[in-house]
């Protein structure tokens, strides 16, 4: 799908660091492009975004966003495919679970116009930082926090919208090894689970710290009430081929609904798989991995694209799954969601959002 982009006020950098990144040893978020877009929400409407050059902020200590925690953020993928195109996966959609979760966090939503244009406009700008190395991509990170000063607990009347961008490895370089947390919680459900909001990773960095010292990449959460049934990991959805079958997490309110979740959903039909989208309780699972009916489990997310799972812990047990093949799913499923963001595969759902 092409598009059109409105003109937005430009201040290009003087110097461009570009040549300070090495691309051969990107990371995640290591290296932020040359410029953002920066647009502001006072007097209860929004003003003209901007484009400048990334720099550091001033801002008062007493923003709200800073005390009480109104800040959410997305995050979407931008690419350079085979004919030279750029494109961005989904962005419409990845814009309306931003609206979703400001909804719930009680911050202003931003309209398409202001999230798709200015986001396509500082793309081309920064075109030159879209990394072309196989599983490389710039990844886009639009957020938005409570921009007023006051230490009284109330929602913020002002507001501020930023993009900001970064040529990014893959997320996990090596499988994933996963500990199933029954202890802490990261969402119940009425809670903010499903919303990308700041305080949601903040709160999940403790457990995960804890099971990192005892040797795993990340968790597996489970539900709030029982820490009965599989949730979803760190930064991804979670996915198992069991007795044959793509099962996933369904979707309740301390879930997040991923993009990539529901992309790699959307096209099991052509690859040839059922799915249930179910409750997974701990237990099932277990059973799977030792009966050897659990063949696959993998994360899937923007950020993690599809990462295959090395081994999950339950209770002090660990299980090993097999090593993904070439004929497996996962491997199937990356396959072609890599495809169709490169045009190599019709883009048939209309997922590439052409920039230039
Ligand atoms: C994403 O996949 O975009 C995420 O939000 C995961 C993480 C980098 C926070």
């Amino acid at each position: 799908m092409a598009v059109m982009t409105a003109p937005i006020q430009t201040e290009r950098v003087k110097k461009s660091r570009l040549s300070t990144v090495d691309f051969s040893n990107l990371g995640f978020g290591t290296y932020i492009s040359d410029h953002m877009v920066v647009a502001d929400y006072k007097n209860g409407e929004w003003q003209e975004p901007k484009i400048v050059p990334y720099a550091e902020m001033m801002m008062s200590p007493a923003i709200l966003a800073l005390h009480y925690g109104q800040s959410v953020f997305e995050g979407m993928k931008a690419f350079k495919n085979k004919n030279g195109q750029i494109t961005i996966f989904r962005p419409q959609r990845h814009h309306q679970r931003f609206n979703r979760s400001l909804e719930r966090m009680c911050m202003p939503a931003v309209s398409e116009e202001l999230f798709i244009n200015s986001l396509a406009s500082l793309i081309e700008v920064d075109e030159s930082w879209i990394p072309t190395a196989d599983g490389s991509s710039l990844y886009i990170r639009p957020f938005m926090f409570a921009n007023e000063s006051r230490l009284g607990v109330k929602i913020s009347d002002e507001y501020r919208f930023v993009i900001l961008t970064c040529p990014v490895a893959p997320y996990f370089s090596k499988p994933v090894r996963i500990k199933v947390e029954e202890e802490y919680v990261r969402a119940a459900e009425g809670g903010t689970g499903y919303a990308k909001c700041a305080g949601n990773y903040g709160g999940a960095f403790y457990p995960t710290m804890l099971a990192q010292k005892q040797g795993f990449d990340q968790v597996f959460w489970t539900d709030a009430k029982e820490h009965k049934y599989i949730e979803e990991s760190g930064a991804m959805n979670v996915m198992f081929v069991l007795n044959g079958k793509l099962v996933t997490p369904k979707l309740v309110s301390s879930l997040l609904d991923g993009v990539t979740r529901d992309s790699i959903l959307t096209l099991t039909s052509s690859l040839g798989i059922e799915t249930e989208q179910r409750r997974i309780s701990v237990t099932e699972l277990e059973e799977g991995l030792k009966s050897g009916t659990l063949t696959e489990a993998f994360g899937v997310g923007t950020a993690a694209v599809v990462s295959p799972i090395a081994s999950i812990s339950i209770q002090e047990r660990n299980y090993q799954l097999p090593v993904a093949g070439p004929e497996s799913f996962q491997l199937r499923a990356k396959k072609k969601l890599n495809d169709i963001r490169m045009g190599t595969e019709p883009d048939v759902h209309g997922w590439n959002y052409i920039v230039k």
